[in-house]
């Protein structure tokens, strides 16, 4: 079930989401080569609990898979292949030349706030840096699809189709979701599809677009048994932008900015 949101619900979803930026504004001045991923993590859950809030994705078990081990960390600190869900380490040290995703989730008042950005440390091949760009750009078209009236799947198709029109591939296997009470609601929100197709938007409706584009052919991200971190199959590197919005009737609000 697709559940609308209250303007009561979503200013509480506003706040969550303004702390989510927050943590990610401030790591943004903390992230330099020679800082482990753990550094990170550690800085960010202080920074939440400091603000009367709690890590969403901290013990966070997905639904309906109970065998899993519950993720332990804060944020996902995901690096160059690995497209999702790295866990922060402190024997990973983030170096010159990567491309780090970062990922953070609160729940403040009984509601989440979810969104990521792919930092660039120091210089980057410039291949590298227009799949980091393209991949942000993919964020804003989607987001700009999602208004009343639209389908689920114009955000899907246009995020596709800007990734592709740069030879890169769509990881088709991890999605995007509802979001609000609960942390991943209904529905899921792929990076492809096909136009004018799936569920009719409705103004709050909110939503986790999450677009993970790759340089390589990798249409999935794939993990070791019982590991977390989730790579490309090519080993090429991935990028990732997320943000929270709330579907308006003239356009979307981004909850997470
Ligand atoms: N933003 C990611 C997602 O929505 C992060 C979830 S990590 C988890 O799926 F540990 F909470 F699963
Ligand atoms: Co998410």
């Amino acid at each position: 079930m697709i559940t609308i949101k209250s303007e009561r619900e979503i200013e509480l979803m506003r706040e969550a989401g303004r702390l989510v930026a927050r943590v990610l504004d401030m790591l943004e001045n903390e992230i330099r080569p020679g800082i482990s991923t753990k550094r990170l993590d550690e800085l960010a859950e202080q920074f939440i609990r400091d603000h009367n809030a709690v890590p969403s994705f901290l013990n966070y078990v997905p639904k309906g898979e109970s065998g899993v081990t519950p993720y332990p960390a804060t944020l996902c600190v995901s690096i160059n292949e690995e497209v999702v869900h790295g866990v922060p380490s402190t024997k990973r040290i983030i170096h010159e030349g990567e491309i780090v995703s970062v990922d953070c989730g609160v729940y403040k008042s009984g509601y989440h706030g979810d969104s990521a950005r792919t930092y660039i440390i120091g210089e980057v091949d410039p291949a590298v840096r227009q799949l980091v760009d393209v991949t942000r750009e993919c964020l804003d078209l989607g987001i700009e699809q999602a208004v009343e009236g639209n389908r689920l799947h114009d955000i899907s198709a246009a995020i596709e189709k800007h990734a592709r029109s740069f030879g890169y591939s769509v990881i088709e296997n991890m999605v995007g979701h509802g979001i609000g009470s609960e942390l991943h609601e209904e529905p899921a929100v792929p990076n492809y599809g096909r136009p004018h197709t799936g569920v009719k938007l409705r103004s709050g409706m909110t939503l986790a677009i999450e677009p993970m584009i790759a340089l390589g052919r990798s249409r999935r991200a794939v993990s070791k048994r019982g590991a977390w971190a989730a790579v490309t199959e090519d080993g090429s590197y991935s990028a990732h932008f997320e943000h929270t919005i709330a579907i308006g009737k003239a356009q979307a609000e981004i909850l997470t900015k």
